[in-house]
């Protein structure tokens, strides 16, 4: 009773949760090297397991904040939002973690129902920029040429024998990665011998420097194509943050979506490991290892009593099946830069991060200052656009038909003209998309 009253006392002023999660266990993508789980499924799509870690996430986040109305009784549209990137199982997770919110759901025989937006891939520069912006995407190719990644794979040589003994075939710098994804993602499935231990945990360091490596952000211009996307969502539309109207959602992220003008109280995003790896590196964590299936990164705003905004900022480290453990007992208090300690004034932060972060109405800005230009989104050549056809009706037209035709069809072409420059790459084809990240 006491220990309640203590959480209630510090929640009394919480305004808003963020929670931007990792997929939970995924199916192999590619050809398998060591383990896929559930091998009947699709490539990279989410296992059972995957989903119940999700769910459990779902109703472990719900425990934690119960002591306040953040997530109401029932699932509100004015109290929730979700967002995920255009991928299986990110969607599935997202899905899955919703599912856990809500003892009774708003659907039928209590199943929960909360719609989820999107983006295309190509323009989701919120949750996949490292993919999507072409600076940061061209800084992680270089680094692969770089010397520090030579020597990286040097100083790996005996990690990269002791991988290959075990698996039989040969683990390079290639695949390194992707083994270290399947020995995570065996390990929940069934206890790992000693050998294979020994070898996930050496996998696991080499991966993870690795990263550190490529995700090298002391470049403010990388870490603003990275990152400034994601920083401006701290940000967005909410009573407690007065941003003179800076807060208003640029339309591109809204062309599939509940319209972004509420004040939310609980917002999921729905993403990848590099997602939280990047936000974790810029936040100076001292990370051991890239982030596990169904981690998440929470952001909490709060007020002070004269309603003074603060952000506090949590890094939830292990996943578990065990829906009674409760959160706090996985959550890591981050400090962020420019703050003295964990309870971040918004504005204090606002200023310290103010060349890191993107509000949503200076996306393109951000396009055409850290992402390169946007007209460098050339369509992929093998995808041609099949628009509609058109179809032989003239016949019966009187000539002034015909020419009043020809006269809003040049106008019309000089639209789609414009339209199709400022949207290049939209047609790029998407089955590569479940290979860009993980
Ligand atoms: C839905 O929840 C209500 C309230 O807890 C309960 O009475 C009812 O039996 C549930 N319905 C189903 C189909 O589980
Ligand atoms: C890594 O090994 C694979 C075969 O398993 C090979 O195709 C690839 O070229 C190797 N890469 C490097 C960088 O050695
Ligand atoms: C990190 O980036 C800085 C500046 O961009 C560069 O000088 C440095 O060599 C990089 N370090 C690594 C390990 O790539
Ligand atoms: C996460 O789990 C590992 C191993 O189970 C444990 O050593 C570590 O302390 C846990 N971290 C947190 C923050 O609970
Ligand atoms: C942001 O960049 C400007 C221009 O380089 C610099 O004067 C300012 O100190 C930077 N702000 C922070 C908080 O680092």
């Amino acid at each position: 009773m006491f220990l309640h009253l203590v959480v209630a006392a510090n929640f009394a002023e919480l305004v808003s949760v963020t929670i931007l999660s990792r997929h939970g266990q995924r199916t192999q993508m590619g050809e398998t090297i060591y383990y896929t789980p559930d091998k009947d499924l699709m490539q990279g799509h989410l296992t059972k397991l995957g989903m119940k870690q999700h769910l459990i996430l779902g109703q472990r986040l719900r425990k934690h904040y119960s002591a306040t109305n953040i997530f109401g009784d029932s699932y509100s549209p004015s109290r929730i939002y979700a967002r995920s990137t255009n991928i299986p199982r990110t969607l599935q997770s997202a899905v899955s973690q919703l599912s856990g919110y809500f003892e009774n759901g708003n659907g039928p025989d209590n199943s929960t129902t909360i719609p989820i937006q999107t983006e295309v891939n190509d323009e989701d520069y919120i949750l996949q920029a490292y993919v999507k912006c072409e600076y940061v995407a061209k800084s992680v190719q270089a680094f692969r040429g770089s010397p520090q990644y030579v020597k990286w794979e040097e100083e790996h040589k005996a990690v990269f024998e002791q991988a290959t003994a075990l698996v039989g075939i040969p683990i390079n710098s290639t695949n390194v990665e992707q083994l270290n994804s399947e020995l995570e993602f065996k390990a929940l499935d069934v206890p790992l011998t000693d050998i294979e231990q020994q070898v996930a945990k050496s996998v696991s360091d080499a991966s993870t420097d690795l990263w550190k490596l490529a995700f090298n952000i002391s470049d403010p211009r990388y870490e603003r194509g990275l990152n400034g996307m994601i920083f401006g969502e701290f940000f967005r539309s909410n009573p407690a943050i007065d941003l003179q109207n800076h807060n208003k959602p640029h339309q591109r992220t809204l062309h599939t979506s509940q319209a972004y003008e509420n004040s939310y109280n609980v917002r999921l995003y729905s993403a990848h490991d590099t997602t939280i790896f990047a936000i974790l590196h810029s936040f100076k964590v001292d990370i051991t290892h890239i982030p596990k299936v169904a981690s998440a990164f929470i952001v909490e705003l709060h007020t002070e009593k004269d309603g003074a905004p603060y952000f506090e900022f949590y890094y939830v480290v292990n996943s578990t099946q065990d829906a009674s453990r409760p959160l706090a007992s996985d959550m890591t208090q981050l400090t962020p830069k420019g703050c003295d300690n964990a309870k971040c004034p918004v504005s204090t932060f606002q200023k310290a991060w103010e060349n890191q972060t993107y509000l949503h109405t200076n996306l393109h800005t951000y396009l055409a200052n850290d992402c390169g230009n946007t007209q460098s989104y050339v369509p992929d050549p093998t995808v041609i656009y099949k628009g509609g056809k058109t179809g032989v009706v003239f016949g019966f037209l009187t000539v002034t038909a015909m020419l009043v035709i020809a006269a809003m069809w040049m106008i019309v072409m000089t639209c789609v003209e414009k339209v199709k420059k400022s949207k290049q790459g939209t047609y790029q084809k998407l089955s590569d998309q479940s290979e860009t990240s993980d």
